[in-house]
């Protein structure tokens, strides 16, 4: 045990000098540029009453669930719920995860195997790798957002062959080419998996539903507690894919569903969104102020997730020093999360940044060395 310890020991004070080492802060009174709350959902006080009323008409929702889905656990409302998501998003089917983490582990890791091929953009959020792991197919990565390396890929595929993207990626805040992307996965029989956790609620039900290219993708991943301010994830496709998962898929089956308190709180997130129509319209208008700055290069217009680079992590470094000291939380972003070299600042929005705030933000940034 003590050689295990000292191993860890090591692996820790490797990450110390190299100054990537990963620790839990609290989470202080600041002005946030650093959480995925895009519309507010989580820190407005309309919202929580709303949930405070669903409580107080049924306050057994907060207890546990008492089992697996398969087992105690599915609720009528949890089946009400997935009805609910699929028709929302114009699907056949919806199944309920407790974290988007856990929703592609399940997906990636059972609906290919050894003899299949999984292509994904460099860029892909790390529970989409870790399924694929798990899955034991092959993974080739594509340069991100590359169509024509990934056609190359198709071409020379075996087996059963998947992509998967994120509409809206999380690190460099661009936008997959949807279309494209979809078309080659049609045309080279593959099935395209969209991850949509920084899409839905920023960009209404996702960018596969404002596209209507559902029947072009095999499935689609949104997660809630981003925009949607609460909790856990689905996995949209058709009747077949939702059977499969419940028969195959291990993080399914054997945890505890959630409570019914999650079901009712993504059931009102969407009611929440749906009603207030002005929130992603006074997002959208933070964003247009932020890009008038002119400070991201690889970000596009219209996103919430907005990346600086700088010439060195030195200068990364003592920017986001600084940001702290003038009570501005923001996050950088540094190797492994990112390869080294594409270190950045990752600047979310939020439609209650103010535009003062913004100005500061980037007044300060300025002063550094950014690319
Ligand atoms: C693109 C992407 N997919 C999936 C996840 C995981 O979602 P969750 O936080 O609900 O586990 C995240 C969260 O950071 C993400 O950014």
């Amino acid at each position: 045990m003590k050689a295990l310890e000292e191993h860890w020991s090591n692996c820790l004070a490797k990450r110390r000098d190299q100054g990537n080492l990963r620790q839990l802060r609290p989470v202080g009174n600041r002005i946030d540029f650093y959480s995925n709350d895009y519309l507010g959902l989580s820190s407005n006080s309309d919202f929580p009453q709303m949930l405070l009323g669903i409580i107080g008409k049924n306050p057994r929702c907060l207890t546990g669930s008492t089992g697996s889905r398969l087992i105690s656990g599915n609720s009528q409302l949890a089946r009400d719920t997935e009805g609910y998501i699929a028709s929302l998003h114009q699907v056949d089917a919806a199944l309920l995860f407790s974290s988007g983490y856990s929703a592609n582990i399940a997906l990636f890791s059972c609906v290919v195997g050894r003899h299949d091929t999984i292509l994904l953009d460099e860029l892909v959020h790390r529970s989409v790798y870790d399924g694929c792991l798990i899955s034991k197919a092959k993974r080739l990565k594509f340069r991100h957002n590359d169509t024509e390396h990934l056609e190359e890929l198709l071409k020379k595929s075996k087996g059963k062959i998947l992509i998967a993207i994120e509409s809206l990626y999380s690190m460099d805040g661009d936008f997959a080419p949807l279309n494209a992307i979809a078309d080659l996965a049609q045309k080279y029989g593959a099935g395209l998996i969209v991850d949509e956790a920084h899409a839905l609620g920023t960009f209404g039900k996702g960018l596969v539903h404002s596209a209507q290219v559902q029947n072009k993708v095999l499935a689609t991943v949104v997660t809630y507690g981003k925009a949607m301010g609460v909790q856990g994830a689905a996995i949209l496709g058709s009747f077949v894919l939702k059977e499969y998962l419940i028969n195959f898929a291990s993080p399914f089956i054997y945890s505890t569903a959630m409570s019914d308190i999650q079901y009712e709180s993504i059931q009102a997130a969407y009611q929440y969104v749906d009603k207030h129509t002005e929130l992603a319209i006074v997002l959208q208008e933070r964003i247009r102020y932020f890009r008038a700055h002119q400070l991201s290069k690889i970000s596009q217009d219209d996103s919430p997730i907005q990346a600086i680079q700088f010439t060195s992590t030195d200068q990364l470094r003592k920017a986001v020093q600084e940001l702290a000291k003038t009570n501005m939380q923001t996050y950088a972003v540094f190797s492994p999360t990112v390869k080294q070299g594409d270190e950045r600042l990752r600047i979310c929005l939020h439609l209650f940044n103010s535009n003062q705030e913004i100005d500061r933000l980037c007044s300060i940034i300025s002063n550094y060395e950014y690319r």
